[in-house]
């Protein structure tokens, strides 16, 4: 059980480091005070630049990735286990002890938990966030959308073998919904940042 503590802290230290920030800042841009001001990849994308973005992409999804795929296995834990360390790295990026318990919004850092303890729910969340992003341009829209889906996704691929999972699930999607409410009173008023996906891919 202390090992158990001790993981849960790393995770939530690790998931604290913000990637976002440090990758803006490197390349002279305050992020706070760029775009939708999200310490984020989607901001870093939009404020620094493409190949920006997805490095931090990568790099905050690599903070969900290891604790929900290797401290279960470290611990001889299994199911849930991966979804409650990587939601501890979630915790850690939207509300980091490096930035007086601020930060992001924990998508690509909950993709990152998704893909290392529930590949399948992964798997449909993308589908539903590609599908939402390329019909309309909003990376806000396409990824409450991921999350609503997820969440559903985690009742019927997952209720089987106990609620455990899908209740998890369901709760990480919530924070990542709840995350974006700057974002849904945005997408209200018509005043979302959006992206003209094929054009901002292309070059
Ligand atoms: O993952 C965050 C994304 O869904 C929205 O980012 O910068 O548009 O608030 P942003």
């Amino acid at each position: 059980v202390p090992g158990i503590a001790l993981l849960l802290i790393a995770a939530y230290l690790l998931g604290g480091v913000p990637f976002g920030l440090l990758v803006a800042r490197r390349r002279g841009v305050d992020l706070r005070a760029a775009g939708s001001g999200n310490t984020g990849a989607t901001n870093v994308f939009r404020s620094v630049g493409r190949k920006w973005g997805v490095l931090t992409f990568l790099l905050d999804a690599l903070k969900g990735f290891l604790p929900a795929f290797l401290f279960p296995l470290w611990t001889a834990q299994s199911g849930a286990w991966g979804i409650i360390f990587g939601a501890a790295a979630v915790l850690g990026h939207n509300f980091s002890p490096f930035l007086g318990l601020r930060g992001g919004k924990g998508v690509a850092t909950s993709a990152g938990v998704l893909l290392g303890a529930a590949p399948a729910a992964m798997l449909l969340g993308l589908l539903a966030w590609t599908a939402l992003f390329f019909g309309s341009g909003f990376v806000s829209l396409a990824s409450i959308g991921a999350a609503l889906t997820v969440a559903l996704a985690g009742w019927f691929l997952y209720a089987g073998s106990g609620p455990a999972l899908p209740v998890l699930l369901t709760l990480l999607a919530a924070l990542a919904v709840w995350r974006h409410r700057s974002n849904i009173a945005r997408l209200r008023s018509g005043t979302e940042h959006r992206f003209h996906p094929w054009r901002s891919l292309r070059n």
